[in-house]
C-alpha cells in the first residue's frame, strides 16, 4: 500500500494514535526503553538474588537480568508473552502485576509498564494495547504497582521502574513517595517526543 493509501485508510477508519505504535505483533518487542530499563537493573543486581520481572513481554529484561546470574520469575497478562518468554528460558507466571508474589519474596523488581496515556474511544483492546497504554493519564497499571510494591521486596530490596514523561515523572515519584517509597532516577534518555526514566525505588 503507498502512503496516500495509507493516509487514506487511517482516515477512513478513524485509527487512534495508538495505532502508529503497532505491528501485527501481539507481543512488546524489546524497545529503547526495555534497553534503559535492563542495564540499570543489570547494574544493581547481584548473583543469586531473587528477580522479578513484571510485565515481561518477550523476556528481554528478565533474560538480561538471568544473564548477570539472578534467579528470575516474569509475569505478564498476554499468554503469548508469557509463551514466548518461556521459550527464551525465562520461568513465567500469567498474573497481573504482583499479584501472585509472596511477601517479602523479591530482591529486585523490574518493571517496564504499559505507559502511554489514552482515552477510552481510542482503545482497541488487543494486546499491544495491554502493552501499550495507561489509561487516561498514563498510570493505570503504575499506581496499582507502587501499592503493593512494598509487601514483596524483602530487607534491602530495591525496585526499577521505567516512567515516561508522557505518563508524568514528578507524578509518580509523587504517588511513590505517598506509598513509602522513596526514588530517586539512576537512567535516563531523550527522544524527540519523550524523556525517559528508571526510577529506583527503596
Ligand atoms: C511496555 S511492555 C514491556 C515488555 C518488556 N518488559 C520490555 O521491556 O520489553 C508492557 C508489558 O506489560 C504487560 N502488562 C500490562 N499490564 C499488565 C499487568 N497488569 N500485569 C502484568 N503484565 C502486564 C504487557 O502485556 C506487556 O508485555
Amino acid at each position: 500500500m503507498g502512503d496516500d493509501e495509507e493516509s487514506v485508510d487511517r482516515e477512513s477508519t478513524d485509527r487512534p494514535p495508538l495505532a502508529d505504535q503497532r505491528g501485527v505483533d501481539t507481543v512488546y518487542g524489546a524497545s529503547e526503553d526495555s534497553h534503559l530499563l535492563a542495564e540499570a537493573a543489570v547494574e544493581a543486581v547481584e548473583p543469586g538474588e531473587r528477580a522479578l520481572d513484571v510485565g515481561t513481554g518477550s523476556g528481554y529484561v528478565a533474560a538480561s537480568l538471568a544473564e548477570a546470574g539472578a534467579d528470575v520469575l516474569g509475569t505478564d497478562l498476554n499468554p503469548a508473552a508469557c509463551r514466548e518468554a518461556r521459550e527464551a528460558g525465562i520461568p513465567v507466571v500469567r498474573a497481573n502485576l504482583l499479584d501472585p508474589i509472596q511477601a517479602s519474596a523479591v530482591d529486585l523488581v523490574a518493571f517496564n509498564p504499559p505507559y502511554l496515556p489514552s482515552a477510552p474511544e481510542t482503545e482497541w483492546g488487543d494486546w499491544m494495547e495491554t502493552a501499550l497504554s495507561g489509561g487516561e493519564d498514563g498510570r493505570a497499571a503504575v499506581d496499582p504497582f507502587l501499592e503493593d510494591l512494598s509487601r514483596v521486596l524483602r530487607d534491602g530490596g530495591r525496585a526499577f521502574l521505567l516512567v515516561s514523561s508522557l505518563t508524568g515523572i514528578k507524578a509518580v515519584r509523587e504517588y511513590a513517595g505517598s506509598q513509602g517509597l522513596d526514588s530517586s532516577i539512576v537512567a535516563e534518555e531523550s527522544f524527540p517526543f519523550e524523556r525517559l526514566v528508571v526510577l529506583r525505588l527503596l
